[in-house]
């Protein structure tokens, strides 16, 4: 890992291709914590519920679950990985973009989740994103959220499956913090001694 905060170079772009590039071998962790959390959503909200998924990936397994119930809208940076959760989802809407590059009408989801993407935006930014996801959502509506633990400005990973990867994140504390002074109860935060623990927040009304 090497630690740096790079004027010049373009991490949006860096993290892309670097999804774009491994798109045939990425392999994540094991998905089941995160079918957990999309099974207690399930328990939260009635069939159909607008569900903004960003960074979905190629939409396997997380997105298609999500999909046998609510009404999913899918965003990712990676062009490649999109095109795959197109071919895996028939059934749910996806745009290719950089997440902070998107806006919503207020109030358009009943939740959304973010699995293990906001550690790949670089962690200035995470106050807006926090901000405009709780404007997106309806009140009392729901936000699942993979964190960090450690706070790191940003590093980029030189061989994340064959391709460089960057990395930006606050530590729990501070996402803590930021969540609640951005709009949110946390009702749960599980896998707390995990690198990803897993927020479960609700828009404050
Ligand atoms: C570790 S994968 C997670 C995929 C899926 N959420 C899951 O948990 O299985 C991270 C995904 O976030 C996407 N991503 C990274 N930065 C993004 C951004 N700024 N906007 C939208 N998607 C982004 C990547 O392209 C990648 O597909």
């Amino acid at each position: 890992m090497k630690p740096t905060v790079d004027p010049v170079l373009d991490y949006k772009r860096l993290v892309a291709e670097g999804y774009n590039f491994c798109a045939e071998i990425y392999e994540p962790s094991s998905r089941q914590p995160l079918l957990s959390a999309i099974k207690w959503l399930k328990n939260k909200l009635p069939n159909r519920a607008r569900v903004l998924d960003i960074g979905c990936g190629n939409g396997l397994p997380l997105t298609r679950e999500l999909a046998k119930r609510f009404a999913v809208t899918g965003v990712d940076i990676s062009f490649e990985q999109i095109r795959r959760a197109r071919d895996h989802i028939r059934h749910a809407e996806f745009f290719h973009s950089d997440i902070m590059g998107l806006d919503f009408p207020v109030a358009s989801f009943e939740a959304v989740v973010a699995f293990q993407v906001i550690v790949h935006i670089p962690r200035g930014e995470h106050e807006r994103l926090f901000r405009a996801i709780s404007r997106w959502l309806t009140p009392g509506g729901y936000l699942l959220v993979t964190l960090a633990r450690e706070s790191q400005e940003g590093y980029l990973q030189s061989d994340f499956f064959g391709t460089p990867m960057f990395w930006s994140h606050y530590s729990l504390p501070e996402y803590r913090a930021l969540l609640t002074e951005t709009g949110f109860d946390i009702v749960d935060i599980q896998y707390e001694q995990t690198d990803f623990p897993l927020a479960l927040c609700k828009t404050t009304v």
